[in-house]
């Protein structure tokens, strides 16, 4: 037996209890991973809401990333070994002491990450990677404005747009949670509660504006964004952690010669495996010279997945939360 924060009822984080559930498997091909931490991502959020693109039917256990050790490898499986250190991804059902997942879910945890690290790394490095080089075709010598730069694939994109080489502008909350932007990379930060976003902008590249604008936020923040935008400018729309879906005057974006790209990190793996394994090993790459470092804000015991989930959302974190079993 195993335990497991489950979701009862589509009503949010409160929803979530803890039940023992019977093991099973490794079936052939599979592992088993004893989990050591766990990313508390927004989407696990939005699912204990049904409000997530993937809408599943109570009971279910939420959790889309973990990092742990390998503790049983199922048969046919040659890659990996019992004590391997690894990261595991998976849709859902990661809130738990175990998982077991396919061995091609495991990725091998990074030397210079502890399990914390590892178990935020996957779904914000390739949430930023594929917005910003594969949707966004972010240049060296452009301007990035990050959006949400404060949150999980914000903190992320700041990192990825200096490493590629761009001049990042990050936009946040408070200056207190700006300055960790800052220690991560960003040339500059605006603080959209004291400061006017497109004036201070504006004012930041000497009225030339911005070539990519990273926005995970939506809502007026978005729709101030775009008048920002330089001619074949790119505006990647990320997600609505500020609740709001942004509408856009498409006559706006013709006079100005912009684009609105949708980015969908998962489904654009599933789609293209191969680029998607391209990115991963990109990214790792940048994990093993230590360029690349989920910021760990906070852990929480897995039995307090709903405080976990609670913080996010009251905007009481910068960077990450995991949960640990
Ligand atoms: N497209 C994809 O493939 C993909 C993948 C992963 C996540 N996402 C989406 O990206 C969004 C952000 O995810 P995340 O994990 O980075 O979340 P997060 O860690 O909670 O960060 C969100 C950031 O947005 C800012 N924000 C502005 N208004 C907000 C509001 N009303 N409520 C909460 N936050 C607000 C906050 O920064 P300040 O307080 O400093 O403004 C916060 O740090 C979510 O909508 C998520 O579903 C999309």
């Amino acid at each position: 037996m195993y335990r497991a924060m489950r979701c009862t009822a589509l009503t949010g984080p409160a929803a979530l209890s803890m039940q023992e559930l019977e093991e099973v498997g490794p079936g052939p091909g599979e592992v088993r991973v004893q989990v050591r931490a766990i990313g508390v991502n927004y989407p696990d959020l939005l699912m204990t809401r049904g409000a997530y693109q993937l809408r599943l039917e109570p009971p279910f256990t939420p959790g889309m990333e973990v990092a742990g050790e390998v503790a049983e490898t199922g048969p046919g499986v040659k890659g990996w070994s019992p004590g391997d250190r690894v990261i595991a991804l998976m849709r859902h059902g990661g809130y738990a002491e175990q998982v077991v997942v396919p061995e091609d879910a495991l990725i091998p945890l990074p030397a210079p990450f502890g399990f914390d690290e590892g178990a935020t790394f996957h779904v914000a490095t390739r949430t930023a990677y594929h917005a910003l080089l594969d949707r966004g075709r972010l240049q060296a010598g452009e301007t990035l404005l990050v959006l949400g730069s404060t949150g999980g694939v914000g903190l992320t994109a700041v990192e990825l747009g200096r490493l590629q080489g761009a001049r990042v502008i990050a936009v946040g909350s408070s200056d207190e949670r700006l300055a960790v932007a800052r220690q991560r990379g960003a040339d500059a930060v605006v603080n959209y509660r004291t400061q006017d976003l497109v004036d201070a902008v504006k004012s930041l590249t000497d009225g030339a504006g911005v070539d990519v604008v990273y926005d995970p936020v939506g809502g007026e923040l978005s729709r101030a964004s775009t008048r920002l935008l330089r001619w074949e400018g790119r505006l990647l729309v990320v997600g609505f952690a500020s609740g709001e879906i942004a509408a856009y005057a498409a006559n706006h974006a013709l006079l100005k010669g912009y684009s609105i790209v949708g980015v969908r990190a998962g489904e654009g793996a599933r789609r293209d495996p191969a680029q998607a394994r391209r990115a991963r090993d990109a990214m790792l790459a940048f994990a093993a010279k230590d360029h690349l470092r989920p910021h760990v804000c906070r852990a929480y015991p897995l039995a307090q997945a709903a405080e976990a989930l609670q913080s996010l959302e009251s905007r009481g974190v910068v960077g990450r939360v995991v949960l640990r079993p």
